[in-house]
């Protein structure tokens, strides 16, 4: 897992079109450029025009009487119905059958199961049962199928590169396919508003040359979730299941309690309250604390967060393995860490 995936990317940003990867984005190209020029013409005509005229029939002496104008010419009147009608008939017909293209998949596709939440991606590759959160990856020159939903709000997966955009919908599934040429790394955005952390709600698409890189890569993933220590483990949770929305490792205030610090932390530092009664719960930071604020995170709420986003529970999104790694991350940025804790950023 390439962890400097997640940072934005300088050279990807740019004022004009980005690159095309795929035959659907050029033929999109070709279209837009097409109505682009085609706007430009007639604003620079009808524009250039106006300022001709207004010159041109200028009344030249104080008592000058305006000249009589046409009222009526058949033939300009059925020009300029008749061409642009055929101009818009063109434009859809066009544009009808790139749409076509984007939204019909072949019969053979390789599949990827894409889950949004607030506020990351999940990518499950239904063959092995992988996930790479935050990174989607797929051979090149393969058509590939994602098969969409949502958590819980409307999110919508946008893939510049590819000119192709699609909302994911809580308790159905929406579908998109793509055919990506050139290997490299391109960006993914939400593009539906989405609450509080959309901004942040992007991923990389990592296309592989070949199929077989693509499996390697699957199997090198699954070696190193295998191999990694606890603490790397936290940290990669946190970092791509969305917990770094919320969360800051630094002692910022977010949308929750910052990471930094908060293991080991007293009663009294640390008040907590069930929102059902307002009664304070006061509990100390420990495994049980933080194993019950992942699986259901609003039965106890610490102070002065109980007006915020509720935090979606986890239960179930989480091994057991995954929520020991969180809970030797925490304690490696607590309270009492010692000063080398892998939290300087
Ligand atoms: Cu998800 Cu915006």
């Amino acid at each position: 897992m390439n962890l400097a995936l997640f940072a934005t990317d300088l050279k990807d940003r740019t004022y004009w079109l980005p690159q095309q990867l795929s035959e659907a984005a050029a033929e999109t190209d070709v279209h837009f450029m097409f109505i682009y020029w085609l706007n430009v013409f007639f604003f620079v005509g009808i524009t250039g025009l106006l300022c001709f005229f207004c010159w041109k029939y200028r009344r030249r002496t104080p008592d000058q009487k305006p000249l009589p104008s046409p009222s009526h010419n058949t033939t300009i009147e059925i020009v300029w119905s008749v061409l642009p009608t055929l101009v818009c008939i063109g434009l859809f017909y066009v544009g009808f059958i790139v749409y076509q293209d984007l939204m019909e998949p072949p019969r053979e596709t390789f599949k990827v199961n894409v889950v949004g939440q607030k506020w990351f991606w999940n990518f499950k590759y239904p063959r092995t049962g992988l996930e790479s959160p935050n990174e989607l990856h797929v051979p090149a020159n393969t058509p590939i199928e994602l098969i969409m939903t949502s958590e819980d709000v409307i999110h919508a997966l946008y893939i510049p590169a590819l000119r192709t955009k699609k909302d994911c919908v809580p308790g159905r599934y929406s579908k998109l396919w793509f055919n990506a040429a050139t290997p490299g790394t391109y960006n993914i955005f939400c593009a539906e508003y989405c609450g509080t952390s959309h901004s942040e709600m992007y991923a990389k698409l990592v296309v592989h040359p070949t199929m077989a890189d693509f499996n390697a890569w699957q199997k090198s993933l699954e070696e190193e979730l295998d191999k990694m220590p606890p603490v790397k483990l936290g940290e990669y949770v946190w970092k791509s299941k969305g917990c770094r929305g919320c969360h800051s490792i630094d002692g910022t205030k977010g949308t929750g309690p910052s990471f930094k610090g908060l293991w080991g932390m007293t009663r009294d530092e640390h008040l907590t309250y069930k929102p059902s009664t307002g009664a304070k719960a006061p509990s100390q930071v420990d495994e049980n604390y933080i194993r019950m604020s992942i699986n259901e995170p609003n039965d106890e709420v610490r102070d002065g967060f109980g007006n915020v986003t509720a935090m979606p529970s986890y239960k179930g999104r989480l091994t057991d393995k995954q929520i020991n790694g969180v809970i030797e991350f925490l304690k490696s940025i607590g309270k009492n860490a010692a000063p080398a804790a892998p939290t300087k950023q």
